[in-house]
């Protein structure tokens, strides 16, 4: 049987900005999805953990269309594919964008297809632009992708060599949120107030430039304090919750380095840099006494 994966990621520092140009700094994560394809009498995509089966529709609902878009662009037909998730969904995790890669690669193993990187992350673009809209690319580069990638629309995924791992703890505020509707959203803050917005994105990505140089050079109480200076920003494009807000005070008080929200915000999920492995384990326990799921992590 052919299968695929693809990861999940975590936007350490950038979210938002980058789809305007500036650089995000992002880890690709172990979780993300799998799926299998076999030969079958009228192709189909099913996702049994959701409960959910759909049809290859190029003119249907996002999830039929992306799974028609990813058939027609591999030349395939007769197909079934089984696709499990191991990220929540409209979390800020990039869990379509982990789907699509898993379903291209296991479609292109089943046909006996050699996808290269560009054309696996052209397609899973394609995949991904049904769900989000106006997309980046930084989701479909890290479900693609490893370690710690410095990306930009113009430059594309960049792995970074750090000199250890960085500890995270992921917590989930326990509301979902679309990222069409938060990326909608600053587009009209942005259309308001254009210079203002600019500005916040210009600081933004100063902000990844020294975070990504602090990864670099190992100093993780500096990438912390640029995590933070980060979370003030998205504060103040109101991306941030209640919710959110009271995991981070719960980390902050554990003595997380640093903690902000990640992905399109307004719900979602809270990134927390952590000291080592066991203070993400402790980070991860106290966000989930608050909200579920929590989990420790690291990328590298
Ligand atoms: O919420 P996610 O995992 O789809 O991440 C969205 C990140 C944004 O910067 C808000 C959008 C994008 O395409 O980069």
């Amino acid at each position: 049987m052919a299968a695929g994966r693809g990861r999940g990621k975590v936007i350490l520092l950038g979210e938002h900005a980058v789809v305007y140009g500036a650089r995000a700094l992002a880890g690709a994560l172990d979780r993300g999805a799998e799926a299998t394809a076999v030969t079958a009498s009228r192709s189909q995509l099913k996702l049994p953990c959701w409960q959910v089966s759909a049809q290859p529709k190029p003119e249907g609902e996002a999830l039929e269309r992306a799974f028609a878009g990813v058939l027609t662009s591999l030349g395939a037909t007769q197909v079934e594919v089984e696709a499990t998730p191991y990220l929540p969904s409209a979390a800020g995790l990039g869990c379509s964008a982990a789907l699509g890669v898993a379903i291209i690669r296991a479609v292109a193993a089943h046909l006996g297809t050699r996808l290269s990187l560009d054309t696996l992350r052209e397609l899973a673009a394609q995949w991904d632009g049904c769900f989000h809209g106006r997309a980046s690319g930084v989701d479909t580069a890290a479900a693609s992708g490893e370690g710690i990638g410095l990306f930009s629309r113009a430059t594309g995924w960049q792995t970074l060599k750090t000199p250890q791992a960085l500890h995270l703890a992921i917590g989930h505020s326990g509301s979902g949120s679309s990222t069409a509707e938060q990326v909608a959203r600053v587009a009209e803050a942005k259309a308001a107030d254009p210079a203002g917005v600019d500005g916040l994105f210009a600081e933004i990505d100063a902000l990844v430039g020294s975070a990504s140089e602090a990864a670099q050079a190992g100093d993780t109480a500096a990438l912390g304090e640029a995590m933070n200076a980060n979370h003030a920003l998205l504060e103040a494009l109101s991306l941030s919750t209640e919710g959110l807000e009271a995991l981070r005070a719960a980390c902050l008080d554990e003595g997380a380095l640093g903690a902000k929200v990640t992905g399109a915000g307004g719900g979602g999920c809270l990134v927390a840099l952590a000291e080592d492995a066991a203070h993400a384990t402790r980070l991860s326990a106290r966000m989930a006494r608050i909200a579920e799921p929590a989990f420790a992590t690291h990328v590298a």
